[in-house]
This record gives C-alpha cells, sequence and structure tokens, in this order.
C-alpha cells in the first residue's frame, strides 16, 4: 500500500490546488439558466490577460490540447493550404500529423530533439515564398517532450522583416498560464492551451484565443467541421452558453484558477516558474547529467527531459521512482523512451515540492544503477531558491 500523498512530476495534468479541487464539486445545475452565463461571460473575459490578450477572443472546447489542434485548424484553414511547421519533439511532430490528416500540404522543417523552432530556417522559408503560398507558420512554444522552449517572438519578427502575411498559429499547451505569452504585442493569430497545465484543471476543455484577423477567416473556412464549429462556439458564447452540454464543473474550477492566477499575480507566476525552473537545471548539472534541451537559451521553464547515464534504463528510473516513493515522473516519449525522463515544473508549484521531487529523483537514480550524489541536486536547487542574503548571512555565522 502507499501511503501519504503521491508526488506528481509529470508535466500534466497538474497537481490541482485545493481550492479548485473544492470549486470542482458543485451540484449539477442548469446550463441554460443565467447563473450559467454569469458564470461563463466573466471566465471568458479572464482568460484573456493570461494570453496575453485585449483584442482576441477566446472559446473553449470541451476536448484537450489535442481537439484544440484540430478546431485551430479546421476553422481557419482550407485543405490544400501551405503550412510550414517544424518536427522537433513529440508533440509538434503529433501537430504535423494531424495537419496532414487533415488535408493541409505542411511544408515540414526536421531540427534534432532538443533544439528549439528553427527560426533562421522558417526566415529563409518565408523569404523565398514571393508568391505568398504560405498560409499559416505554426510554433510549439514549449515542446513538452523534451523541455524546449521556442521564441514566438522571434517568429514574429522574420514573418514582418521578409513583410509575410501568413497567420502565426502557437501551441502553448504547456507554457500558456506559466511563462510570458504576448500575444497581441507578438500578433499571434490563434494560440492554443488546455485546461490541465498552467491553468491547473482538470483535463476536459481546450483553450482557444483567436486575433480579430482569425476570427473574420472563421466565417469563411472550408475545411469540414461540425462539433468544432468556431461560428457557432463564439455564437454560444456570446449569449453565455455552449451549443451544447458544458462540462459545467469544470469551469467552476477554472473560475477558482483563474482567481489564484489573478490573486498570485500573472507577473509573479511567470517569475516562481522560472525560479522553480533554475532550481531544477542546477540540479541535473550537480548530478553531472545532461538535459535534452541543447543549451540553456532553449531550456523550459515548465519542464525538465534529463538522460540517464549511458546503461541506465530511465524507464527503471520512473518505475523505482513510482512504485517505491510514490513519485509520479515524465516519461521519455518516442526515441527518447529509455534513455530520458521528465520533471515536470509547472502549475500548483512550490520550492518545497521541487526539492522532494529532486530528492526523490536522486533515489530513483542510484537505486536504477546511477551514481549521483545524494544531496547534490537539493543543494544546487535550495542555492537557487534560497535569496542571497540568507546565504551571506549563513556564510558569516560558519566564519565566526
Ligand atoms: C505542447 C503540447 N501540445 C499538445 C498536447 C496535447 O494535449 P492533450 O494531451 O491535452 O490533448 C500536449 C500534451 O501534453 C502538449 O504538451
Amino acid at each position: 500500500m502507499k501511503t501519504g500523498h503521491a508526488h506528481l512530476f509529470i508535466p500534466g495534468p497538474t497537481n490541482i490546488p485545493e481550492d479548485v479541487r473544492r470549486a470542482l464539486s458543485v451540484p449539477m445545475q442548469d446550463h441554460r439558466a443565467p447563473e450559467f452565463a454569469a458564470l461563463l461571460s466573466p471566465i471568458l473575459r479572464d482568460l484573456k490577460p493570461v494570453f496575453g490578450t485585449t483584442d482576441g477572443t477566446v472559446v473553449l472546447f470541451p476536448g484537450s490540447g489535442t481537439g484544440a489542434w484540430e478546431a485551430a485548424i479546421a476553422n481557419t484553414l482550407a485543405p490544400g493550404d501551405r503550412v510550414l511547421m517544424a518536427r522537433h519533439g513529440m508533440f509538434s511532430t503529433l501537430w504535423v500529423e494531424m495537419a496532414q490528416r487533415l488535408g493541409l500540404d505542411v511544408d515540414v522543417v526536421d531540427v534534432p530533439w532538443g533544439a528549439p523552432c528553427p527560426v533562421d530556417a522558417f526566415a529563409r522559408k518565408l523569404a523565398d515564398d514571393s508568391e505568398g503560398r504560405i498560409r499559416a507558420v505554426f510554433v510549439t512554444q514549449n515542446e513538452t517532450a523534451t523541455g524546449v522552449a521556442s521564441d514566438v517572438e522571434a517568429v514574429r519578427a522574420e514573418l514582418d522583416a521578409c513583410g509575410h502575411d501568413a497567420l502565426l498559429f502557437v501551441d502553448g499547451v504547456s507554457s500558456i498560464a506559466s511563462v510570458p505569452f504576448r500575444m497581441d504585442t507578438w500578433r499571434v493569430d490563434l494560440a492554443i492551451a488546455g485546461s490541465q497545465k498552467g491553468l491547473m484543471c482538470p483535463a476536459g476543455l481546450g483553450v482557444l484565443a483567436l486575433s480579430p484577423r482569425a476570427m473574420t477567416l472563421a466565417e469563411s473556412a472550408t475545411m469540414p467541421r461540425a462539433y468544432f464549429h468556431l461560428g457557432d462556439m463564439a455564437n454560444a458564447h456570446a449569449a453565455g452558453s455552449f451549443p451544447y452540454t458544458p462540462p459545467a464543473p469544470l469551469l467552476h474550477g477554472m473560475r477558482a484558477a483563474l482567481d489564484r492566477l489573478a490573486a498570485e499575480g500573472l507577473e509573479n507566476v511567470f517569475d516562481r516558474h522560472h525560479r522553480l525552473a533554475s532550481g531544477v537545471r542546477a540540479a541535473v548539472d550537480a548530478w553531472g547529467l545532461r538535459c535534452v534541451a541543447e543549451s540553456p537559451a532553449c531550456a523550459s521553464d515548465t519542464v525538465t527531459a534529463i538522460y540517464t547515464p549511458e546503461g541506465v534504463d530511465a524507464r527503471e528510473v520512473i518505475a523505482i521512482a513510482r512504485d517505491r516513493f510514490n513519485c509520479y515522473l515524465g516519461a521519455g516519449l518516442g526515441p527518447l523512451a529509455g534513455r530520458a525522463f521528465r520533471i515536470g515544473h509547472l502549475g500548483d508549484l512550490n520550492e518545497g515540492m521541487c526539492l522532494s521531487a529532486l530528492g526523490l529523483v536522486e533515489m530513483a537514480l542510484n537505486a536504477a544503477g546511477a551514481r549521483v550524489p545524494y544531496g547534490a541536486g537539493v543543494a544546487a536547487a535550495q542555492q537557487i531558491y534560497t535569496p542571497m542574503p540568507a546565504l551571506r548571512a549563513q556564510a558569516s555565522i560558519a566564519a565566526e
């Protein structure tokens, strides 16, 4: 029997704060009554700052991030449309596959897993596209499989530099509400999030934010869609409802989660994610291990993927952490299976939680045959998490 609480360190679903969990537990309600509109409309309003938009329109679809990918494509593009995408991890690969299945003509740039979105290669493709055939450019802001962050702003700058008017689509499923996302500033046309990561809710809602341009395009889009029809959803939302039965308890959870984000302050949320992630990265260095992210400059603030040492199967590390220590780590996906494990560090998280994850990972690594010094990762993270004045005070006490 497992005792105590589970340590959940997968990069989504994330830990649900107690007040959000309580908010989810509500009696069923009439979703056509005015009370439902009074719940939904402020949620749609309060999601806007999370996306960094005042001009955009936020739409919720029952489903997950994958459903939101489909809704994004089906509502704005037509079969045969050319789009520019990169493959550099499992999620960007799956998005490419979906675009192909939906009949888009996908120009794919392959880069090694561990690299960010290839902005320079995108820039060349855009500059060469003098006929303007590329209708949209897709960026995965945070590749959850590799723990790599990509520079959305730099892609916008390249689009502007060559005067290309392709739409800019961003998968922010594992980044939005955890790291800065500036939809209006970066002139993103369509951004995608899910309820179960930075938004600290259970899975079940795909969250889309669309620019006015994307909303206009949706009116004349020709790709078949029914359940994910944006026009139907946007019209219903304008009246405070859904065109079909909504997951009302999830919306109560979302209300509580948005209140938490507002109370902490979004910039503080972003700073916290950066600080916690920096501690995890310091631990990886102290263990003498290597991140899958090819450089610190592109390391994600929401998830860290870590190669195990030669001869140590990452699946075993994950199984030991789970079975002996009640600690759940993210698996290595695709070609990283057995070679890497992931620590998710997003959502409702603090220093103590990260330190316990790092301590448990040290034990699981050693139990699986790796030789990492006990306490080294924890100590490295503590040094990041402890403000310098306290360290200095400690140092002067030690010197006395
Ligand atoms: C970056 C990214 N995009 C898309 C998805 C797919 O989302 P979902 O599993 O909610 O369908 C995920 C899931 O982890 C993800 O991390």
